[in-house]
C-alpha cells in the first residue's frame, strides 16, 4: 500500500523540511503554511528559547553521556522537575528522555499483574504500551464514556476484589482535539476512593487552563488527579517528558524502576535548558495561550462557516473530516499544491475508513497566514466534496461516527475556552 501510494504520487508521510520558521516550512524548494505542527506556542523559533538551548549546550556539552541514573543526571533536569512539579500545582515530577518512555516506564512499573486499568479506547500508543508492559489487567473503555468506564470499574472490582483500580485518559486527544470529561472520570472517585487517575495531557500542557497549566487546571481539579504526564514536544518545543505527583514515594519509585529511565540516555542539557525557558516566557507572558485560543476560536468559525466537518474538537487541534484513505491522501496532496502543509490521520490512528486532516494551530499564525489557508480550505472542499452538504448518508451517519458540525460544550462544570 506505501508503495502504491509512492507510485501514484500521493504518498504524504516522512516529507523532508529543508527549513522551518515555525508557522512555514521550506519542502522541496516551496515555501507552505504549516498547519500541523504541535508548536502550539510557537516556541520552536522564540530567539529567547533558542538562546538558552546554545547556552545549557556549550556548558554542559551536546549529549548526556548516559543515563539519569549513572552519568547523565543534571542539574538542570533537578531545576526542571521542580519547575513541572509546580506550574502543573504538584509536589514533584521525574523527567524522561521522551513523552512515549514517560508513558511505558511509568505505567509499567507502577502496575502488577494483579491491577486493573481502565482506559479510554482513544488513547495513546505509548499508554497502551506500558499498561501492555505492566500485565496488568487492561480494560478500554469507549472514547470519553464516562458511564462506560464506570461499568467497566464495577464489573472489575466485583471480580478482583484486591487489585489496584487505574484509570488512564488523555486531556485533549491528539486526533480528534476533543477534550476528555475529567471531572465525570474523577467523579468515578466517589465510588471507587481508591481508584487513580493518570491524565496524559501531552495536547493539554501550554494549551488548557490558566496559563497553559493543563487539563486539571483547566477542570480545576489537580487535586483529584493523582499523576499527571506530559510531554516537552509539543507546547515546550523540546522534546522529553514528565510524570508529576503529590505521591513524592511512589515518584521515587518511577526513579528507580522505570526501565527507560535507567536504561536510556537522559535529556541533553540543550533540551532540557529549552523548556525552562519555555517555562519561563509563559510565566512571563500567558498572553501567548490567549492569542492561541484567539486563533482556535476564529479557525473554528471558519471552519464551520467553509461547513467542514470537523470531530468534536475543543481544541487548537481541529481535525476535517475526510472519509476514506486514499480521499484524504488526495486531498492532502492537493492542500501541499496549495502552499498548506497539513497530514491525514488515518487508521489505526483514527477507526477505518474515517481517515482526517489533522490540523492544529499556533499562537504565531500571522491573521493573514489564517485568511490564505481558510480560502486554499474553501476552494478544496468544494472541489473534493467534503462539506457537510456533500455527504449524502443521512445525519445520524456522521453524529454515529462521531462526528458533529456544531460544538455541544463542555460537559459538566467547567467551560470550554472556545466560548460556545
Ligand atoms: C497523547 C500523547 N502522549 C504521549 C505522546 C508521546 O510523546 P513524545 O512525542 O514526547 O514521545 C504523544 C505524542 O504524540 C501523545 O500525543
Amino acid at each position: 500500500m506505501v508503495q502504491d501510494a509512492k507510485e501514484q504520487g500521493f504518498y504524504p508521510y516522512f516529507r523532508p523540511i529543508d527549513r522551518s520558521w515555525g508557522t512555514e516550512v521550506e519542502v522541496s524548494g516551496r515555501r507552505l503554511i504549516m498547519i500541523g505542527s504541535n508548536d502550539y506556542l510557537g516556541f520552536t523559533h522564540d530567539p529567547r528559547v533558542i538562546e538558552a538551548t546554545g547556552k545549557a549546550a556549550r556548558r554542559w556539552g551536546s549529549g548526556p553521556g548516559g543515563s539519569r541514573f549513572l552519568c547523565g543526571n543534571l542539574t538542570l533536569h533537578e531545576t526542571l522537575e521542580d519547575r513541572l512539579a509546580a506550574f502543573v500545582g504538584k509536589k514533584k515530577a521525574v523527567v524522561h528522555a521522551t513523552g512515549f518512555t514517560t508513558n511505558l516506564g511509568a505505567i509499567a512499573c507502577m502496575l502488577t499483574p494483579q491491577d486493573i486499568i481502565v482506559c479510554d479506547r482513544e488513547n495513546h500508543a505509548s499508554i497502551f504500551e506500558g499498561c501492555q508492559a505492566s500485565r496488568a489487567r487492561l480494560i478500554p473503555f469507549g472514547h470519553n464514556d464516562a458511564a462506560a468506564a464506570a461499568r467497566k470499574l464495577a464489573a472489575a472490582r466485583q471480580k478482583n476484589s484486591n487489585g489496584c483500580l487505574f484509570l488512564v485518559t488523555e486531556g485533549v486527544f491528539s486526533m480528534s482535539g476533543d477534550l476528555a470529561p475529567l471531572d465525570e472520570l474523577v467523579a468515578l472517585k466517589r465510588s471507587h476512593p481508591d481508584l487513580l487517575v493518570y491524565l496524559d495531557d501531552a495536547h493539554g500542557l501550554g494549551v488548557m487552563g490558566r496559563g497553559g497549566r493543563g487539563t486539571a487546571d483547566h477542570f480545576g481539579l489537580t487535586p483529584e488527579v493523582d499523576f499527571i504526564m506530559g510531554t516537552f514536544s509539543k507546547a515546550l518545543a523540546s522534546i522529553g517528558g514528565f510524570i508529576a505527583a503529590d505521591d513524592e514515594a511512589v515518584l521515587e519509585y518511577i526513579r528507580h524502576h522505570s526501565k527507560p529511565l535507567i536504561f536510556s540516555a537522559a535529556l541533553p542539557a540543550s533540551n532540557t535548558a529549552t523548556v525552562l525557558a519555555c517555562l519561563d516566557i509563559l510565566d512571563e507572558d500567558p498572553d501567548r495561550v490567549t492569542r492561541l485560543w484567539d486563533i482556535t476560536r476564529r479557525v473554528h468559525a471558519g471552519y464551520r462557516e467553509i461547513g467542514l466537518i470537523t470531530k468534536n474538537s475543543k481544541s487548537p487541534i481541529i481535525p476535517i473530516y475526510i472519509g476514506g484513505e486514499e480521499k484524504a491522501a488526495l486531498f492532502a496532496r492537493d492542500l501541499f499544491e496549495h502552499g498548506v502543509f497539513a497530514l491525514p490521520a488515518i487508521y489505526p490512528a483514527v477507526p477505518r475508513g474515517q481517515a482526517v486532516i489533522r490540523t492544529a494551530y499556533m499562537s504565531t499564525h500571522q491573521d493573514k497566514q489564517i485568511k490564505f489557508v481558510l480560502e486554499v480550505l474553501e476552494k478544496l472542499a468544494k472541489k473534493h466534496r467534503i462539506r457537510a452538504c456533500d455527504f449524502t448518508q443521512p445525519d445520524s451517519f456522521l453524529e454515529e461516527s462521531g462526528f458533529t458540525t456544531t460544538y455541544t460544550g463542555v460537559n459538566g462544570t467547567a467551560t470550554s475556552m472556545l466560548g460556545d
